[in-house]
């Protein structure tokens, strides 16, 4: 199976989905992908001999270029990492129910454009919420609202700070998104399963 990653910053989650399906059998991350080339996703890349690039918005959703790469590297699931920008209908429409996303908190309350990185965090602080998480989801036409497929939660307490919050995301994300891939993978029918029948 062939995972595609997307990313527009840091990477911890790429890199940690990378290391988890190094010499797994069942799948492999075979590219990152990353509208920003300054990325730091791109220098974990580099490490961890994956092949990444990266994309502007005329390549993304004004051109064929990067849906003509996905199309090359036969992605199995295209998984969004930390990536900001809204993926295009017509990207979308080739790869049916195989783009998911992470979003770091309990969609779908925290969701939506601009609800990102910190943001969520301070939000979820300022509103005094008892408990936060993470949503891994299908990704539609609009931010945040696709099928959820899973939810993680951990609580806040009154003395934690946004970045308090933001480390224990942290810490579901590592601990659950490769998990929730893999499941994802399993459960996909394999076109060599149905001709065996
Ligand atoms: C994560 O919190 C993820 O939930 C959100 O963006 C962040 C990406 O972090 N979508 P990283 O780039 O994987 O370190």
């Amino acid at each position: 199976k062939r995972v595609v990653i997307f990313a527009s910053g840091s990477g911890s989650n790429a890199e940690n989905l990378i290391k988890f399906f190094h010499n797994n059998d069942n799948a492999s991350v075979i590219q990152v992908l990353t509208n920003n080339p300054y990325a730091k996703v791109l220098d974990r890349c580099k490490k961890l001999n994956v092949s990444a690039l990266s994309f502007n918005r005329v390549a993304f959703s004004k051109s064929d270029d990067v849906l003509n790469i996905l199309k090359a590297s036969r992605p199995d699931l295209i998984v969004l990492a930390g990536f900001l920008w809204k993926f295009p209908e017509f990207i979308l429409k080739e790869f049916e129910n195989k783009v998911i996303n992470i979003h770091p908190a309990l969609l779908p309350k925290y969701g939506g454009k601009g609800m990102y990185g910190m943001h969520v965090h301070e939000a979820v602080v300022a509103n005094k919420e008892t408990e936060t998480g993470i949503t891994i989801h299908y990704v539609n036409e609009n931010y945040d609202e696709g099928a959820i497929i899973f939810q993680a939660k951990c609580e806040v307490s009154n003395s934690d700070s946004a970045k308090d919050v933001a480390e224990k995301i942290h810490l579901l994300e590592m601990e659950h998104f490769p998990i929730v891939v893999d499941d994802l993978l399993k459960s996909q029918i394999s076109k060599t399963k149905i001709q065996s029948d």
